[in-house]
C-alpha cells in the first residue's frame, strides 16, 4: 500500500509521521528540540539540531516500519513559522535562527509599519517583531559582516528540504510569515524585498504546498530504506498544514490549535485583510486557498512553564489535580505573555505575570490560572477576528494541549463556544504534510485526503460557567492594559 511521511519541524519537538493511503498513521517519532535565550528578547535554535532531530525520528520511523517505508511515495513538510536561516555559498548556515518569538526586531518593525496600510494589506498584516523581515532588517544592521555573506535564505522547514532534495523552494503559507509575500498573488513582494533592501535573488523559489518540489536524494533514499524518486511536497507553515490535517481548508472552517504557540484559525476562499486588529491574513498551505489567523505566541508552553517552575510534575498529573479541585474560575489571573504577544497586542515587550497570590494559593491554583491566562488570550483573539467581520461559532481544536479535556472544555466556557476534538487532533500538522504528500502526487486523490477526520467529543461550552468567566475575561484585559507601559519600561 502506498504510504507518506509527514514532517512537523516544530519548536518543542521535530515530529515525523509514516502514513498509509488509507490515512491510517503507521509510525510516529518525535525528538525533542532545545530553545535558548541568549539576549533579552532573543529566542534562537540551530539549524543544525533541526535536521539532527529530523534524521533521527526518520531513522526511528524507518527502524519500526521497514515495509511500510520502502512503500513511501512522497514526503510533506510543515514548520515553524517567521525564522531567519541563513546560508552562505556552500548552504551551510551562517547563524542560529531567529525564532517565530524572537522579539528583537520591535524597532525594525515599527520603522516597516510606516510604510502604510495598503503595503500592510497586501502583506496580509502590518509588520510584527517576529517575522522574517524586521528581523532581516535587525540583522543588516546588528551583525552587517554576516548578513553580508548570504548568498540564500529559507524557513525553518525549507532547511529540511534542502537536506533532503537539496532544492532551495519554500510555498505560499510560510512565507506568507515573512512579511515579504503578496497574499493575494502569491508571488513575493517586490515594495517588501525592496524596503528591507534585501536583494530578491536571496530568496527561494515558491511552489504551492501541495506540489512537488524535488526529489529525495539518492543517498539519503538509500539510508532510510526510500525507494528511488520519493517526491518531496511544498508543504507549508504549521499552522496552515495542521488546518490541511482535519480539514480546515474550505471558508470559513476553523480550529483553535494548542501547541507551543495557540491560534484561531479560520480558512477563506479569498485573501481578507484585517490588519487594524493584527488578524494574520495569509495564504494557505492549499492553491486557490487563504486563511485569516490570530497568532498567539503563548499557547501549551505556558502550562510548561509553570509546571517547571512548581517542581516539573507531569502534566497528566498536573491537569489532573486542578481538576480534582475545580470549582470555578480562579480568583488568580494569569497573563501568558512570556514571549510578549502578537495578536491582538503587538507587544514584544509584554511578559508573564500572576496576579493575587496569597500565601494559601496552592500549585493547582497556578496551573489552573495559566489554563485560564491562554483561554482568555483566545478569547481576545476571537474578538479581534470579530471587529474584522469574521465570527467563529464553533470551531476544532487540535495541537498538544488538545490532549487535555479538562483544558478544552475550560476553552470552551470562556469562548462560549462549542469545540470539536478529533481522532488524533494531537497529531497535528505532521499529519496535515503526509496529505500534502499525498497531493503531490497529483492524479484524483480520494475526497477522504481533505475530510475533517472523525469528531470524537463535540464539548458544548457549560452556560453558568461561561458566565462566571465573563468578568474574570474583562478583568484580565484591565489588568493587562494597566501593566502595558509597565512592560515597556521594564525592557528599556
Ligand atoms: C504562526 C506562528 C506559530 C509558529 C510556531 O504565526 O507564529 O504558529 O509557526 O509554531
Amino acid at each position: 500500500m502506498t504510504c507518506f511521511i509527514g514532517i512537523d519541524l516544530g519548536t518543542s519537538a521535530a515530529k515525523v509521521l509514516l502514513v498509509d493511503e488509507r490515512q491510517t498513521v503507521r509510525a510516529a517519532a518525535e525528538v525533542k528540540l532545545a530553545t535558548r535565550h541568549p539576549a533579552p528578547l532573543a529566542s534562537e535554535q540551530d539549524c543544525d539540531d533541526w535536521w539532527r532531530a529530523v534524521e533521527d525520528a526518520i531513522g526511528r520511523i524507518a527502524a519500526e516500519a521497514p515495509e511500510a517505508m520502502a512503500e513511501v511515495a512522497a514526503i510533506g513538510l510543515s514548520g515553524q513559522m517567521h525564522a531567519t536561516v541563513l546560508l552562505d555559498a556552500a548552504d551551510r548556515p551562517l547563524r542560529p535562527a531567529m525564532l517565530w518569538n524572537d522579539g528583537r526586531a520591535h524597532a525594525e518593525a515599527d520603522e516597516l509599519k510606516h510604510l502604510g496600510p495598503e503595503l500592510a494589506a497586501e502583506l496580509g498584516v502590518p509588520a510584527l517583531a517576529g517575522f522574517t523581515a524586521p528581523k532581516l532588517l535587525w540583522l543588516s544592521r546588528h551583525e552587517p559582516e554576516l548578513f553580508a555573506r548570504t548568498r540564500s535564505l529559507l524557513l525553518p522547514k525549507d532547511y529540511i528540504r534542502l537536506h533532503l532534495t537539496g532544492e532551495r523552494a519554500t510555498d505560499p503559507s510560510d512565507a506568507a510569515g515573512t512579511w515579504l509575500l503578496d497574499q493575494p498573488r502569491r508571488t513575493w513582494s517586490a515594495r517588501a524585498v525592496a524596503a528591507i533592501g534585501l536583494d530578491p535573488a536571496l530568496l527561494p523559489r515558491l511552489v504551492e504546498g501541495s506540489d512537488p518540489s524535488g526529489i529525495v536524494r539518492p543517498e539519503i533514499a538509500r539510508r532510510f530504506g526510500l525507494r528511488p524518486g520519493v517526491i518531496v511536497a511544498g508543504g507549508g507553515g504549521d499552522t496552515m498544514v495542521g488546518g490541511v490535517g482535519i480539514g480546515a481548508v474550505e471558508d470559513a472552517r476553523a480550529f483553535v490549535g494548542l501547541s507551543t504557540s495557540a491560534q484561531i484559525f479560520v480558512a477563506a476562499n479569498a485573501h481578507r485583510p484585517a490588519p487594524e486588529r493584527l488578524v494574520h491574513a495569509f495564504c494557505h498551505a492549499i492553491p486557490g486557498r487563504w486563511c485569516q489567523m490570530a497568532a498567539l505566541l503563548n499557547g501549551a508552553s505556558v502550562l510548561a512553564a509553570v509546571a517547571h517552575l512548581t517542581g516539573d510534575a507531569p502534566l497528566p498529573d498536573l491537569l489532573a489535580e486542578v481538576e480534582a479541585g475545580f470549582s470555578g474560575p480562579s480568583r488568580l489571573l494569569v497573563l501568558p505573555y512570556l514571549s510578549g504577544e502578537r495578536t491582538p497586542h503587538d507587544d514584544p515587550y509584554a511578559r508573564g505575570v500572576v496576579f493575587g497570590l496569597t500565601g494559601a494559593t496552592t500549585r493547582a491554583d497556578l496551573v489552573q490560572a495559566a489554563l485560564e491566562g491562554v483561554a482568555f488570550s483566545l478569547a481576545d483573539g476571537r474578538d479581534a477576528l470579530a471587529v474584522g467581520g469574521t465570527f467563529v461559532a464553533s470551531a476544532g481544536v487540535i495541537g498538544g494541549g488538545a490532549r487535555s479535556r479538562f483544558w478544552t472544555q475550560m476553552i470552551a466556557n470562556v469562548l462560549n463556544m462549542p469545540l470539536r476534538r478529533f481522532a488524533g487532533g494531537e497529531r497535528g500538522p505532521a499529519f496535515g504534510a503526509a496529505r500534502l504528500a499525498r497531493l503531490s502526487l497529483g492524479g484524483d486523490a480520494s475526497p477522504d485526503v481533505l475530510a475533517e477526520p472523525p469528531v470524537t467529543e463535540t464539548i458544548e461550552p457549560d452556560a453558568s460557567l461561561a458566565d462566571a468567566y465573563r468578568p474574570r475575561f474583562e478583568a484580565f484585559r484591565r489588568l493587562y492594559r494597566a501593566l502595558r507601559p509597565e512592560f515597556a519600561e521594564a525592557a528599556r
